[in-house]
């Protein structure tokens, strides 16, 4: 990623480029939020509905979204006006930059507590857990202080902005490529940990045994979201990061692997939490706190597993501030390219901005109780933030750069794109039919349903 500080140039190699995608795509929302929004509606029927959606809709769209960042090399907006000056389309690319802000001022939020949980357990606060209660309880007193919920919040957004700001990015590239192998190796680990407790079988008849008579249409919506949230889809990330790409690379192989990654590490997620949550009599639908409460518990009673806590706590954040620094990205990208602000300013005011939208979700899990019941009981602003933007815009977005890439760039010109200096486009009546289609069709049908019957949350 060193080139994105300077001029646009390309990532080192393929390899880096993947990585960069895989950094952008893993991260809490494989880890903290897959599990969390499985467990609310059916378990193994939305998976099923989320591995769907991840070839259907994820997969074209963000072939569409690299195809549209390679060929103007731009952010979202710059990359819209380029194609087509004169035309409202710019305006999808704006509701990218604002989205991507949205979406960090909460997700720092939650990355924040990762932080924190893992100075927790080097300082021993859950040696003595016995139960899942016990461990709700660490969880709940621990983000009702505003101080600390603030404090982590800032110290998360600084780091982003560090990054962001230039100088290390380069090194966090080289770090990913051993730090995510080894979260991937630690959660394996937990994973067989947690199937083998007693008790586990019930969990694991949950998460992957579908019962379709639970399935609804807001499963199909919350399916939808969490596909475009866990892929970086629908607001321009990755046509930021495919204006960084070589001509050579081949975009539907990157974006497979990069889908194919991501999937893995969400379905991995959800095998450590559900058997362990099951084994302890915990309710699946517990809400962002879950992995909180569960991972915890396991480190209890597990074989040195306070290491193996600290370990995940850290490699979480570290996977968390690889998908932060792509959510900055495209807001500083815009202010850079289309309104000429040094990189230092865009970088600085971006991250304060979001500091301040940021507040009131770090006071949404108990420190207040406005924000913590600011749509109804158990589910306060963050809850809302993250419906809003992590939800509804990204399927926007989707919807529209689907259209886009179907109808108004269309289907040859991407084709074109893809096909640069010899590529094959493996598949390409199939993505054709994909992203003029299904795509648009399925996320319109989706939306209206929740526009319809009103059931935003
Ligand atoms: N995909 C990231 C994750 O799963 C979050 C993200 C969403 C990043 C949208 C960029 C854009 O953690």
């Amino acid at each position: 990623m060193s080139n994105l500080e300077t001029s646009r140039g390309n990532w080192g190699s393929k390899f880096g480029f993947i990585i960069a995608a895989a950094g952008s795509a893993i991260g809490l929302g494989n880890i903290w939020r897959f599990p969390y929004v499985a467990g609310e509606n059916g378990g193994a029927a939305f998976v099923l509905i989320y591995i769907i959606f991840v070839v259907l809709i994820g997969l074209p769209v963000m072939i569409a979204e690299l195809a549209i960042g390679r060929n103007t090399e731009k952010n979202p907006v710059g990359a819209f006006k380029k194609l087509f000056p004169q035309s409202l389309w710019k305006a999808i690319g704006g509701l990218g930059v604002i989205t991507g802000i949205g979406i960090l001022s909460f997700y720092a939020v939650i990355a924040g507590y990762t932080v924190g949980y893992f100075i927790k357990i080097i300082l021993g606060d859950f040696s003595a857990v016995e139960s899942a209660a016990q461990s709700g309880q660490i969880f709940a007193a621990f983000t009702a202080n505003p101080y600390i919920s603030i404090g982590l919040l800032l110290v998360f957004i600084i780091l982003t902005v560090l990054v962001v700001m230039g100088g290390v990015s380069a090194g966090i590239e080289r770090w990913s490529k051993i730090l995510m192998p080894l979260l991937f190796l630690l959660l394996i680990i937990l994973a067989i940990y947690s199937i083998t407790l007693e008790g586990a079988s019930k969990g694991l008849s949950f998460y992957l045994k579908p019962d379709l008579s639970k399935i609804t249409l807001t499963t199909f919506a919350r399916a939808l979201g969490q596909a475009l949230f866990s892929l970086s889809l629908g607001m321009g990330t990755m046509i930021t990061y495919g204006s960084y790409i070589s001509k050579r690379d081949n975009l539907v192989t990157s974006a497979a692997y990069v889908c194919f990654f991501d999937t893995l590490i969400a379905i991995l997620a959800g095998l450590v939490i559900f058997p362990a949550l099951f084994a302890m009599g915990m309710d699946p639908a517990g809400g962002p706190g879950l992995v909180f409460v569960v991972l915890p518990s396991i480190f209890a009673k597990m074989p040195g597993g306070m290491i193996f806590g600290a370990g995940i706590f850290l490699l979480l954040a570290v996977a968390a501030l690889t998908s932060t620094i792509s959510l900055l990205e495209v807001p500083v990208a815009y202010f850079v390219d289309e309104h000429g602000w040094s990189r230092k300013k865009a970088v600085v005011s971006m991250g304060a901005i979001t500091f301040i939208i940021g507040i009131p979700s770090a006071l949404a899990l108990g420190a207040n109780h406005f924000f913590s019941t600011f749509i109804k009981e158990n589910f306060g602003f963050l809850d809302f933030m993250n419906a809003l933007f992590g939800n509804y815009s990204l399927s926007i977005g989707a919807f529209f750069i689907a259209i886009f890439a179907g109808y108004k760039w269309g289907v040859n010109a991407i084709s074109r794109e893809i096909q640069e200096q010899g590529s094959v486009f493996y598949f390409r009546p199939i993505w054709a039919f994909l992203i003029r289609f299904i795509c648009p069709i399925a996320i319109f049908v989706i939306l209206a349903y929740i526009a319809w019957t009103g059931n935003y949350f």
